[in-house]
């Protein structure tokens, strides 16, 4: 009866890592955990390769020891090569392995029992066929969700290149804006579709700046009140842009408040708190951020010292105090840090 447990939870977490992962590499990992817990095995190894695009991502779990590794074939052994070859899978002794070549899918996984009496039961190599089909399925949904994801970040390419041919210096810095929301993104606990509106939302939510007269948007010298109108228009223009656009359709609220604060001081609705999207919240510590480490033509850079204490300054009057929490615990990190020094 345990058994029977064991296999039905390893179905629902499958399920649930193809619903929820927010990279092939996390999925990976857990698909591998998966087998090597409801398998009782004592090694498992699991390669996967797009052949479009991605290097050979390998994990392998051993009795004490899990060892992921990313890059060409060189990464693989000899014997994890010749798995990764098998046109069928194979199902006998105390190994199995199932290849999953498909489209543009190329990878396998192997589990085994290190004692060769511990052989597979009949109905044990039925669960493994089934769980490897399932796994299958989550491998070609994460192939779409990849190819629909380039269409659309090709487009919001297009726009912001023109955006910034218009105003060149007032856009986010992409590439650490996207590092920065995932990470963000995963220590606030954020879906994979909720991470993803913010990553298009960042690129995006000053899009509308290009329907502004650029006399205003280029002024070195600080605005006149009318002025300020005139820019408070921005996000309503942004929103105008991308309506008729189904798949960005839940980055609306995100745009359009973005400039709102958690005081209600903000515009253009004035929302406080938590009528604010949480993306909104997100965004525009993201924002504020990016101006200060980066400067802007009328703003000197600031050293993440100081950003963190204007942060912490401004929680719970421009900034939402638990999402300024959460991004001042992801600054700290090494690896954060040091991809900011690079950039
Ligand atoms: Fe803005």
């Amino acid at each position: 009866m345990k058994k029977y447990r064991t296999i039905f939870s390893a179905f629902h977490v499958i399920y649930r890592l193809i619903t929820t992962s927010i990279d092939i590499k996390s999925f990976l990992i857990g698909i591998a955990k998966v087998y090597k817990n409801a398998f009782k095995a004592d090694r498992v190894v699991l390669v996967y390769k797009n052949i479009n695009s991605y290097p050979f991502i390998k994990v392998r779990l051993d009795e004490n020891r899990q060892d992921i590794k990313k890059g060409g074939l060189s990464i693989l052994t000899s014997r994890e090569r010749e798995i990764l070859i098998q046109e069928e899978e194979i199902v006998f002794g105390n190994r199995l392995i199932y290849p999953f070549n498909f489209f543009d899918t190329l990878g396998a996984i192997y589990i085994r029992r290190r004692k060769q009496k511990e052989t597979f039961t009949e109905l044990e190599k039925k669960w493994f066929l089934s769980l490897c089909e399932e796994v299958s399925i989550g491998l070609k949904i994460f192939n779409l969700y990849r190819e629909e994801r380039k269409i659309i970040i090709n487009y919001i390419k297009s726009l912001t290149r023109l955006l910034d041919q218009f105003v060149p210096t007032s856009s986010l810095h992409p590439k650490s804006a996207l590092r920065l929301i995932r990470a963000l993104g995963k220590e606030m606990k954020l879906s994979k579709t909720e991470i993803s509106s913010l990553e298009y939302a960042s690129l995006l939510h000053d899009a509308g700046k290009i329907q502004l007269p650029s006399k205003i948007l280029k002024k070195q010298k600080p605005l006149t009140e009318k002025e300020f109108k005139v820019i408070m228009k921005h996000p309503k223009k942004g929103v105008e842009l991308i309506k008729d656009l189904d798949i960005l359709k839940p980055i609306i609220p995100i745009i359009l408040h973005h400039h709102e604060r958690f005081d209600g001081k903000g515009y253009p609705s004035r929302l406080k708190k938590g009528q604010i999207p949480l993306g909104s919240r997100i965004l525009s510590i993201i924002d504020a951020f990016d101006a200060m480490y980066f400067g802007r033509p009328y703003k000197k850079k600031k050293s993440l010292r100081e950003i963190e204490e204007e942060l912490r300054k401004q929680m719970g009057k421009q900034f939402d105090p638990k999402v300024v929490t959460a991004f001042l615990k992801i600054l700290r990190r090494k690896d954060i840090r040091k991809y900011l020094r690079r950039h």
